[in-house]
């Protein structure tokens, strides 16, 4: 699919070198399909057919979804760090993206450039250093209190349960003590996410044609939520104590535009629904993947148990980054060309195009990843592999503000199920992927069976 205009004038760094062909301007070949099927087929077996197209087109192909400007899919370490590291005025991750019409546009996913860089700088120190790790305890507690109504002996989804648990502990994390209000965004949150996510990249329904609309129904459930917000919010400026507080909302009601005028009420609450949304339902796929993929390796079940059970964290740091690289949980980092056409590789991408980063194709190439089909955690105690050939947590100032928390929490829950429970390995086949418009989350749910420990 390459465009046929005529290409503007643009420098590029290295177009002195005499040797250095000029790029092409367009778009490089893709899946020639209609746009229909493509989208069709990226929604309902996403994985393989990304990975078919990158084997036929190589490491930078063209992709087409209905709703959506055209996308070019990298997977060389080398093109994804010049994309991931570019400078934040010619690549935007927020302009265009989907999940500004759930989150609201004020969100971290939604903005761009200075104000962008203003908002992280603000919210990254409670995901941060031992501010971070003084949340163990409490999400230690909260994983007993879900393991409690655990059912033994008989199979289980792993997901829901571990759902209730990433966001029982993010919520604590953003507002801080325990509130009763809370319960209410515990309920609403995953009934919001869960029809959100059905619609979200089908942008010709984003209308509101009444409460019996899909829109017009998340619409609705997005006020509820606001309004609880709202609460929260004036709870938080009446407290009296609130400049000794560290938590999200804290920080959010204190801080200041440039200008010196306090944050609005709107852009508080997209920042506190960015925070809750984007903060639960990953580490939760990530944690049923681990599930999924332990209960199929039981040799690597078994050591992770003992290393558990002796204390030892470091195995289990590294079965997170082997899940993650098996089973990345968000699909890709995505930047979009703004103002100019943008060299990469090959060609001058238009103005306009999206760059997405398919963690799974680097994570399954051989040439970065050596046997990249064995679940083998090993491989992250012996070398740590490259930022660009590693990435589910995106990269460079865009790179996932909850990574480390992330890993911490997922460490902590294992913890607590390892040292609870046996888990019985099983030979059933592998649980496919399933697409949830952002993320991905096993398909049968992370099923396992626990028998209490032996
Ligand atoms: C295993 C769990 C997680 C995975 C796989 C994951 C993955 C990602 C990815 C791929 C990105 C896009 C990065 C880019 O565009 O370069 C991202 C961004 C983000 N993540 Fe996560 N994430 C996880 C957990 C969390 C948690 C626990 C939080 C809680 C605060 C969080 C908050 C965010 C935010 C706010 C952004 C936007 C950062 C920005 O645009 O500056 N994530 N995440």
């Amino acid at each position: 699919m390459t465009v046929t205009e005529t290409p503007p004038v643009v420098s590029r760094p290295d177009a002195t070198a005499p040797t250095t062909p000029q790029p092409k301007y367009g778009l490089p070949p893709g899946p020639r399909m209609p746009k229909s099927l493509q989208s069709a087929g990226f929604m309902a077996r996403s994985m393989p057919m990304l990975r078919r197209a990158r084997d036929k087109y190589g490491r930078m192909y063209s992709f087409n979804v209905i709703g959506f400007p055209d996308f070019v899919m990298i997977s060389d370490p080398e093109l994804i760090k010049q994309t991931l590291t570019a400078d934040p005025t010619v690549l935007h991750a927020g302009t265009g993206s989907p999940l500004g019409a759930v989150l609201g546009a004020n969100s971290l996913l939604a903005i761009d450039e200075d104000i962008h860089l203003r908002q992280r700088r603000l919210l990254l120190p409670p995901f941060h250093g031992e501010r971070m790790q003084s949340y163990a305890d409490v999400f230690a507690e909260i994983a007993d209190a879900e393991m409690d109504a655990w059912q033994t002996d008989v199979p289980m989804r792993t997901l829901e349960p571990m759902q209730r648990i990433t966001l029982r502990a993010i919520l604590r994390t953003i507002f801080g003590a325990h509130d009763e209000s809370l319960e209410t965004l515990e309920e609403l949150i995953p009934r919001m996410v869960n029809h959100a996510t059905k619609y979200l990249l089908l942008r010709f329904l984003h209308y509101d044609l009444g409460p019996r609309s899909p829109w017009g129904k998340f619409l609705r459930m997005r006020r509820e939520i606001d309004a609880q917000l709202d609460a929260l919010i004036a709870e938080a400026k009446a407290d009296p104590e609130l400049e000794d507080r560290a938590d999200v909302l804290a920080l959010l009601v204190q801080a200041t535009h440039e200008d010196g005028t306090p944050m609005s009420n709107e852009e508080i609450r997209d920042q506190l629904l960015t925070m809750m949304v984007a903060g639960h339902e990953t580490t939760a796929s990530t944690l049923a993947w681990a599930v999924e993929r332990l209960t199929r390796n039981p040799e690597v079940l078994t050591k992770l148990t003992e290393e558990v059970r002796r204390g030892d964290r470091e195995y289990l740091n590294a079965v997170f980054d082997e899940t993650l690289r098996v089973r990345p949980t968000v699909i890709f980092a995505v930047r979009s060309v703004q103002k100019e056409p943008y060299a990469l590789g090959e060609y001058l991408l238009p103005v306009g195009t999206r760059i997405a980063s398919p963690a799974p194709l680097t994570h399954d190439d051989p040439r970065l990843f050596k046997n990249p089909e064995l679940y083998r955690p090993e491989r992250f105690l012996e070398e740590r592999p490259s930022n660009y050939a590693y990435i589910p947590f995106g990269g460079g100032v865009r790179r996932c503000i909850g990574a480390a928390f992330a890993k911490m929490e997922f460490a902590v829950v294992m913890e607590r199920m390892l040292n609870r429970f046996d888990i019985d390995p099983t030979t059933e086949k592998f649980e496919p992927w399933d697409f949830r418009s952002v993320t991905f989350a096993p398909g049968g749910g992370g099923v396992a069976t626990f028998r209490q420990r032996s």
